[in-house]
């Protein structure tokens, strides 16, 4: 009885959510200085094909429909045996969907970046490859994973560490850099039911430091993981729908 009881609550809670996220979703201001609109020239850097929709896809929505200059630079092309060419076309047709120009996604297919658990990525390899990227395409803002990387992958976690290398040791003062919060376990399966958690926890910290963004399309962002056909599995179908991160990104700035 208790259980039920239980189960029947978190539906609830779950669709009253859903319904939150869809019809009266809260207004982010990342990025938002308040009175004029200045046009950011924002880098994501992501380790995979297909984690720019299964975990950044709040944040790519909101800069689209701010009309940000939003370029991803991909920094592998995913567990490829022979599939790299696939697994690349995917991204682009995943970004087509998500509104991202393809001229601004690039996919980087080197020999000491491969994906996989026990590859270690060499931080400044990463430093190095993100720097060219910056100066050539004039970036200002730069958002990837945190150290946790959502999911522990350890090729999240060496391009955090890659971009945080850049960061210390450019002398550029008027980059800003962002990381996506991971969540607990619990958190990043309860679907829309974070956006309170979240909501919650980056109310208590200053708002300069840590935004809150609810996904302003999550249906376009559930077609966009459907363009990675590759791995557009029964599992990554639930992954997605019950995923947080499908919901709503927590970004935290990064430290001088
Ligand atoms: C890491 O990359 C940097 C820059 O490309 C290079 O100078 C250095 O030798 C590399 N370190 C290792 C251990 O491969
Ligand atoms: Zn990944």
């Amino acid at each position: 009885m208790g259980w039920l009881l239980i189960i029947l609550s978190l539906t609830v809670l779950w669709i009253a959510s859903l319904c939150k996220v869809l019809f009266a979703p809260s207004k982010a201001s990342f990025l938002d200085n308040g009175h004029c609109f200045i046009k950011k020239n924002v880098l994501l850097v992501i380790a995979h094909p297909d984690d720019e929709s299964m975990f950044f896809s709040p944040t790519i929505n909101y800069l689209i429909a701010r009309g940000h200059n939003l370029h991803i630079l991909c920094l592998s092309v995913g567990n490829a045996d022979g599939m790299g060419n696939l697994r690349k076309n995917e991204l682009y047709q995943a970004c087509a969907v998500l509104k991202v120009l393809l001229e601004k996604v690039r996919t980087l297919d080197h020999p000491d970046l491969q994906d996989g658990f026990g590859k270690v990525w060499n931080h400044s390899l990463v430093a190095k490859i993100i720097e060219e990227e910056i100066s050539g395409a004039g970036i200002d803002v730069i958002i990837t994973f945190d150290q946790y990387g959502v999911s522990g992958h350890c090729n999240h976690r060496d391009v955090h560490y890659g971009v945080c290398k850049y960061f210390h040791d450019t002398s550029r003062r008027d980059i800003e850099a962002w990381e996506l919060v991971s969540t607990s376990l619990f958190r990043k399966y309860i679907g829309p039911i974070d956006i309170w958690l979240s909501n919650f926890y980056s109310k208590r910290i200053p708002e300069r430091l840590t935004h809150c963004i609810v996904n302003e399309h999550p249906k376009k962002s559930f077609h966009a993981m459907a363009q990675h056909s590759s791995q557009w599995v029964w599992f990554r179908k639930l992954f997605i729908s019950l995923s947080s991160y499908t919901y709503v990104n927590t970004l935290r700035k990064i430290d001088k």
